[in-house]
């Protein structure tokens, strides 16, 4: 169910496109029904702003069920049951419903509950908890307190005041038999006080039919909170990325004070690398084994070989580092910049679009955009790559072991031949070739004794 538009966030964004540790909250709940059925079993709900949801979640391969009006969790079920009829499609035995907003459920808890589900032989099977504040779920009623079968779930706004204890909440995950759901749905009314189809309805209609409805409590009561206000997502984030965290570390990664730590769940570390405290790695990041990340540095969808060191302040978004590199403190590697072994890359290096060849280095205060840059090359302090003419991006290459003098400016297009040498402070506006020295500067020249014969004399 991902229609709802989650009045309470005050958001523009559609609930279910909210993220917890980096990714939307509906695409943590299909990962998740991914690992009981295929993708093409999995059915999304969509209806506020269904195109974005739809376009959000295209690549899992699920398919869609509109519910054009949001009038309810009962009435979204609805919808399957028009989609089934009109469709031609056969509707499964059993339907496992999910929660778009309920992220952390864990496959080994789906199992379980679908396995009780078939063993108890009934209609419906409520996965449920008891976590410190039950206020705002739905509460799930048994016949006797040990007994799992259930009587009803009542909505918190309709908890009688002897219920208002009631510690065991709805998950808003539920196993039903298809038909015996399908039954139902038309009876349910919209007489309640949010004035909405209930999905939870359903139990107590299944009982009064004698049908066997019973609960199953979540090992976990975290994997089964929802996620209703931005509080509350952020709350789900932490646990999302300290459990990320933990399985790291699990592997052997070193993580100094994870709390501290940003780290997106797709994320991969190898083994024996440390990762500093204020780190955040995030989207399709992927770090090798014996790498220092030192704090402040963000790392986004990039790639670091073996032995990657990464000093405090770097910012890297869609690069690849290759094995041994050294980078920082505060570079700034910017989408395709490709930083070969062994490669030097200092503070305030600004890199772009550009290849820095094994072993090369470009250790101060430099702009390298649009540049291909050999092996051993040695870029001086303050050189600048000047891509841009205003209109295009012109193109730097730099042959293997060229040396480039501090305070360089190189006018693009240009290229360096292997071996050159450009003197520092010049502003190289043609090509070099290999093993040349250019000096691109005026002649210095000295006047002897100058000051002495222009410097005022002082009064007395
Ligand atoms: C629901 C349950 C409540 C349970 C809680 C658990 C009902 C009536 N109540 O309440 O018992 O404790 O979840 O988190 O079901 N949705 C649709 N179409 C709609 C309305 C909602 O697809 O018309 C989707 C939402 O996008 C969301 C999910 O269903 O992903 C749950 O809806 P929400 O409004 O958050 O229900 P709760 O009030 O949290
Ligand atoms: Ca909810």
């Amino acid at each position: 169910m991902a229609a709802g538009k989650g009045t309470r966030l005050k958001s523009k964004r559609p609930k279910v496109l909210h993220e917890i540790g980096g990714r939307a909250l509906v695409l943590h709940v299909i990962a998740a029904a991914k690992t009981v059925v295929p993708a093409d079993h999995i059915y999304c709900i969509v209806g506020h702003e269904a195109e974005r949801v739809k376009a959000a979640v295209a690549a899992t391969g699920v398919r869609f069920v509109l519910q054009a009006e949001q009038l309810g969790t009962g009435h979204a079920l609805q919808m399957v049951k028009a989609y089934f009829a009109l469709s031609g499609e056969q509707a499964p035995e059993h339907l496992l419903v999910l929660s778009g907003d309920v992220p952390l459920i864990r496959p080994e808890t789906i199992a379980s509950i679908c396995e009780v589900h078939l063993q108890e032989k009934a209609a419906m099977t409520i996965l449920t908890a008891v976590p410190d504040d039950p206020h705002g779920y739905g509460r799930v009623l048994r016949a006797s307190a040990d007994a799992p079968e259930v009587m009803a779930i009542v909505e918190q706004k309709s908890l009688l005041p002897e219920q208002m204890g009631a510690p065991e909440i709805n998950s808003g995950i539920y196993c039903f038999k298809t038909k015996a759901l399908f039954s139902k749905l038309d009876s349910l009314s919209t007489d309640n006080p949010h004035g909405e189809f209930y999905l939870t309805d359903v139990a107590a209609m299944l009982v009064a039919d004698g049908e066997r409805v019973v609960a199953v409590k979540a090992d976990r009561v975290d994997e089964v909170l929802g996620a209703n206000t931005i509080a509350e997502m952020m709350h789900l984030d932490a646990a999302m990325r300290l459990a990320t965290a933990k399985r790291l570390m699990a592997n052997g990664v070193t993580i100094f004070r994870p709390e501290t730590c940003v780290i997106d769940t797709e994320v991969t570390v190898g083994a024996d690398t440390v990762i500093e405290p204020y780190v955040q790695l995030l989207g399709a990041t992927h770090v090798g084994s014996e790498c220092l990340i030192r704090s402040y540095s963000v790392i986004q969808n990039s790639s670091l070989g073996d032995n990657v060191t990464v000093r405090n302040g770097c910012i890297l978004d869609t690069a690849e580092v290759a094995n041994g590199a050294i980078l920082g403190p505060y570079s700034h590697l910017r989408p395709e910049s490709r930083i070969g072994e062994g490669a030097h890359v200092g503070n305030f290096v600004e890199t772009k679009k550009t290849t820095l060849g094994k072993g090369s280095k470009a250790n101060h205060l430099s702009y390298l955009g649009n540049a291909t840059i050999g092996a051993r090359v040695n870029v001086g302090a303050g050189t600048i790559t000047c891509n841009y003419d205003g209109v295009h991006k012109h193109q730097t290459t730099i042959g293997d072991g060229v040396f480039v003098g501090s305070d360089s400016t190189l006018v693009a297009p240009i290229t360096l031949g292997a071996g050159a040498y450009i003197a520092a402070g010049s502003c190289i506006t043609e090509d070099v070739p290999e093993g040349a020295l250019a000096l691109g500067r005026s002649r210095q020249t000295n006047k002897p004794g100058w000051v002495a014969a222009k410097k005022p004399k002082k009064d007395c």
